[in-house]
Order: C-alpha cells, then structure tokens, then sequence
C-alpha cells in the first residue's frame, strides 16, 4: 500500500530530538524553530515529560469517559491555574480542529441561533464546520459548504457591527494571532469590540488559541492581551507536546447537558499525563516568561534587517515578511544552516519554536539569517 499523497514533504528523516534540537539518520543535527508546527511547547522529549508519560503507561494508558478519572480533574485545576481562568470548564478532545468544532456546535445549542462570523485568512481546522469557518476555498469540499457563515475583513469594527445588525449571529469565532494567515496580530481594541457586541446580542465568542496559545505569546492565552474574556478557548498544539490532545474551555454561563459533547479517545489516562507534564514543565521552568523575553529580543533584532518587509507576532510566534527576491531564504535556512523553520503564503517565514528557546539559540537563528541576508 502507498500513502495518500498529500503533503509535499523535505527529504530529512527525523531520528532523534531533544529539546529544542532534532537529528537525522546521519546524525546531522538542525535547529527547531519549528517545532512540528507550535506543537513542541516544552521542548523535544524532555526528561519530566518522558517520565510521566512511560509511568501512566505501565499503570494504564486508556480508558473511555465512562469512568470516573481523576487526571482529568487534576488537570483541570492545573489549567485553570496556570491560564488564571479558574471559574471555566473544561472539555477533552484530540485535535484543534475538534476543539473547534466542539465550540461552534456548543455555541448554537447554548444560544440557539446559527450564524457564525469568522474572518478573512483565518485557518480553523478540516472538519466540516472548522473547515467552513476557514478562508481558503481548496481545502472546503461541496458538502462543507454552508450559508451559515460570514467571512468579514480582518480589523473592520463597520463590518462587524454591520454584520451584528444584519444577522442573529450565533458566535466570532477568531485566532488571537493568525497562524496559517501569515501571522497577524487581532489588536486589543478589535477583540474588546467582538467582546462588546457578543454581549449586547447574545453571541458567543470563541478564541482560537490552538496555535497562538498555551504561552507562545508571552501570556497563556493572546486573546489575554485585550483585557477581556472569550466564552470560549480553544487549544491542541502545544497543550501535549506532541501528544495528541485537544480542549475547550468554557465560560460558567454556558451550562452542560448529558449527551451534547462527547468522544471516546478525548481525555483518556496517557493524553492527561501529557498536558500535566507540559503544565508543570510551563510553570516550573517559567516558559511563558521565556517566550515573552526571548521572542521580544528576536523581534527586535529582525527589525534592524532592511531587507525584512515587516516582522509580525508576540513572544514566540514570530512572522518574518520578506520581498519576493527572498522567498529562497526559507530553504537556505533548513539545507545550509540546518535550521527548521515554518512558512506562511506567499513569503512569510514563521518562527514558532519551543517556549523554552534560549537567546543562544536565538542568536544562532540571527547570524544565519544574517548571513543569508547579506549575501
Ligand atoms: C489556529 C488553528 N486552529 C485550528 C487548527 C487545526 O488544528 P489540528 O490540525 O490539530 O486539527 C490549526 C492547525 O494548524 C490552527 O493553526
């Protein structure tokens, strides 16, 4: 049998990593900016991580939420510390675009209502209803498309009033920082105004923390730096550090009923131990402190590049827009300097290493991109 062919990958075969390194089969060694795409958040097999991970797999690794499991509650707690949002509740699932798909479905049961509002360049995952509230058409199959969602411009407060007073808009749903869309940063008075206007119509507002959440902005959450609640968080990425895992987070005023959410793999034993591990390791090593110093040092040194179009994001979650003559820099940086990196259409490069990155290695990325740029 052959795979299905979907994904253009680089010929590099990935044998070893640690920390915020990784090996091929020669033993070549590359830096992570990368991170597997934001999923590494503590760092490649980090030796707590490995541990709480290998003990819950010799007492047990699965069972369904047809039990009682204590991990979840412990998690919870955790969560709720660690991100400052106590009074929430949480939901277990597998992947961001469950999570989201979760929120949206509970938005409208909550408020009975079906529009949803989502904007453009957004990327919210590939089931059928993230998929419908993501802005690019080739990936939305016939049977994904709806008449229930509106794509508005991004930072347009007239089109979202507009919007509000046209429809019975049932949820926003919004990345605090777009990932996929190139990295753009929701400023602080736009998430206020989606906040305002949720209020006064009864609408639910999600924040799609799946990339730019868990501490990669310098806060738990990006939406935190506007000041005001979502109803709604959701996450996967980094919460596993690369344990498959998913969750929402819910406000107090929206109520559960037996029945309305469910999943067999979401929540189970070893997924658990996966984000308490990662929860422990954020809080022990101080990693969102991390990514808000280093990420800012970086950014400041990319911007000292004229050749750099714009340098975008917050902590470590970092896009650098560069001229079309530079689209090549991406590929230097990955076969001749042996660093990961990721990219956004058409000539972003995106950083989007572990939040434990030292300015070292900070350092070793700039004199590369240096190097490159200067040419
Ligand atoms: C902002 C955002 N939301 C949702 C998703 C979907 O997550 P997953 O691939 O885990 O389904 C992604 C994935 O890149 C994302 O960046």
């Amino acid at each position: 049998m052959k795979l299905f062919d979907v994904y253009p990958v680089n010929n590099i075969i990935i044998e070893k990593a640690l920390g915020s390194h990784v090996w091929d089969e020669k033993g070549t060694q590359y830096l992570d900016l990368y991170g597997g795409h934001a999923v590494i958040s503590i760092g490649h097999t980090h030796p707590h991580y490995v541990k709480r991970l290998t003990d819950q797999l010799h007492k047990v690794g699965f069972y369904s939420n047809s039990v009682k499991m204590p991990l979840q509650e412990q998690l919870a707690t955790l969560l709720g510390k660690v991100s400052g949002k106590e009074d929430y509740q949480l939901f277990l699932c597998n992947s961001g675009a469950e999570a989201n798909e979760n929120a949206l479905k509970l938005a409208s049961f909550y408020n009975g209502k079906k529009k949803i509002i989502a904007f453009k360049k957004a990327f919210h995952g590939r089931t059928s209803l993230a998929v419908a509230v993501t802005d690019n058409p080739k990936i939305v199959a016939p049977v994904n498309e709806t008449d229930n969602v509106v794509f508005l411009p991004w930072e347009d407060e007239a089109a979202l009033e507009q919007a509000f007073q046209q429809y019975e808009v049932s949820s926003v749903i919004i990345e605090g920082i777009q990932g996929v869309g190139g990295i753009n940063v929701a400023s602080e008075s736009f998430l206020r105004k989606i906040r305002t206007l949720c209020d006064t119509h009864n609408a639910v507002f999600i924040a799609d923390s799946v990339q730019c959440g868990y501490g990669r902005s310098g806060k738990f959450y990006s939406h935190d730096f506007a000041g005001v609640n979502a109803d709604i968080y959701t996450m996967a990425k980094g919460m596993g550090n690369g344990f498959p895992i998913g969750a929402i987070i819910i406000a107090p005023k929206i109520q559960p009923v037996y029945g309305m959410l469910g999943t067999t793999f979401g929540g189970n034993h070893l997924a658990c131990a996966a984000a308490l591990a990662v929860l422990e390791v954020i809080q022990e090593e101080k990693l969102i402190e991390n990514a808000a110093s280093v990420g800012a040092y970086l950014m400041e040194q990319l911007r000292t590049f004229d050749k750099v179009k714009e340098v975008r994001g917050r902590g470590l979650m970092i896009g650098i827009d560069l001229p079309d003559e530079l689209a090549h820099v991406k590929k230097e940086l990955l076969f001749k300097h042996k660093i990961f990196t990721g990219e956004a259409k058409p000539n972003v490069i995106r950083l989007l290493p572990s939040l434990a990155l030292t300015k070292a290695h900070a350092d070793e990325f700039l004199d590369a991109f240096s190097k490159e740029l200067n040419k």
